[in-house]
């Protein structure tokens, strides 16, 4: 799908690719290694359009997304978190602000009866494209992807600007996992993360279907995401390894490339045998870690359960919403005031269930 072209680039009288021709496959996830400086992060912009190679070219499919994540420099301001990674949804805001403003302009009783149609028309016409791409359920993706990233719901509140640089690269990084663009380019992701935050990382990757490539040190994050090892040697070329980092490491240390068994483990030296005692001590250790396990089973089917009520309570609020357009009630007072209580009713069940579903959300993550 990406083509690098025959591609030179040189600071100076340094060059970093000397006439290099590689393919990147769709969906394909290639971790990019090499010592600092060896022209890994220059490599990931000229992908993403931001740095011009000297000669050769980028070939890449018309129309296609790409997501860049830059190693520093990250800095978001004048909105609160969740506005910022609402962006990521734009046209979606686009139709529903649309949407409210027919709302409005469907409650003035002036308006002549055709126009009121074509309005009706087109409220009907922009519900059916929110639903379709998922709209009901846009605002609980962008909650779950920020408290996924370490940010409580009172942080998403709070303006970009309050936050530091680590996290300032958390904000970019919800915002390309909702975004989901086909290209997705990362460079050292993991540098400021924590370890919890890393996990969500890796998860959102695994669910990630589009093409990847991403810069990092960091050895067991590039195992549990990248399926091909890129090498850029620094002086001119890349060198490509498909499997995995370990992979990649073993055949660095001269050695066989490991059998094909998942989860077999690494040879260690012989452990002393266990004591009674410690066995016993052993055994409760993992009998309370299965039960937390359960327990944060059991939180996560709840949450998936909830969003799934929130999103078909707020269609129904929509849906009465629509009602109210209709000239046939807009028109019966007292038709208004029931639909207007219960949308009032749904709005509070909403909330009650939003409630629940954070804390639902937070049982479901391990303790730390
Ligand atoms: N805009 C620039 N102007 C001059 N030199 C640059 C520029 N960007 C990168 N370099 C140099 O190119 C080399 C590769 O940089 P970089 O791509 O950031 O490496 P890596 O990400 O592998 O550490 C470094 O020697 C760096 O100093
Ligand atoms: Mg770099």
């Amino acid at each position: 799908m990406i083509q690098l072209s025959d591609l030179t680039k040189s600071f100076g009288d340094r060059i970093l690719f000397d006439h290099v021709t590689w393919q990147i496959g769709d969906g394909e996830r290639v971790g990019l290694c090499g010592p600092n400086g060896a022209g890994k992060t220059t490599l990931l912009k000229i992908l993403g359009g931001l740095e011009e190679s000297d000669s050769g070219a980028v070939v890449k499919p018309a129309g296609l997304s790409i997501g860049y994540l830059p190693q520093d420099g990250l800095t978001h301001s004048g909105r609160t978190v969740f506005e910022e990674a609402s962006s990521a949804f734009q046209p979606l805001l686009d139709i529903k602000a649309e949407m409210h403003d027919i709302e409005h302009k469907l409650g003035d009783a002036s308006v002549p009866q055709d126009e009121h149609d074509a309005m009706l028309a087109r409220y009907a016409e922009l519900q059916d494209r929110f639903r379709l791409a998922d709209g009901y359920n846009m605002d609980l993706r962008i909650a779950t992807v920020l408290r996924g990233l370490g940010f409580s719901p009172e942080d998403a509140e709070r303006p970009c600007e309050t936050f530091s640089g680590g996290w300032q690269m958390r904000i970019a990084l919800a915002k390309l996992l909702l975004g989901r663009p086909n290209l997705l380019l990362l460079d050292e992701p993991t540098n400021h993360l924590d370890l919890a935050a890393v996990e969500v990382l890796e998860d959102a990757l695994r669910e990630y279907t589009g093409t990847l490539l991403l810069i990092s040190h960091d050895r067991a994050f590039l195992d549990a995401i990248a399926t091909r090892i890129v090498e850029v040697r620094g002086g001119g070329g890349l060198e490509s390894f498909p499997g995995s980092y370990s992979d990649y490491a073993r055949r660095q240390r001269g050695e066989a490339p490991a059998p094909a068994v998942a989860g077999a483990a690494p040879a260690t030296d012989a452990a002393p045998v266990p004591s009674a005692d410690e066995k016993s001590t052993r055994i409760a250790a993992r009998e309370r870690a299965k039960e937390e396990t359960r327990r944060r089973e059991r939180a996560a089917r709840r949450a998936v359960a909830l969003e799934e009520e929130i999103a078909e309570l707020e269609e129904r609020l929509e849906l009465l919403t629509s009602q109210l357009a209709s000239p046939d009630v807009y028109r019966d007072g007292e038709l208004v005031r029931a639909i207007e209580s219960d949308r009032s009713e749904l709005r509070e069940e909403i909330a009650r269930l939003y409630g629940e579903w954070e804390r639902a959300a937070q049982e479901s993550e391990p303790s730390q």
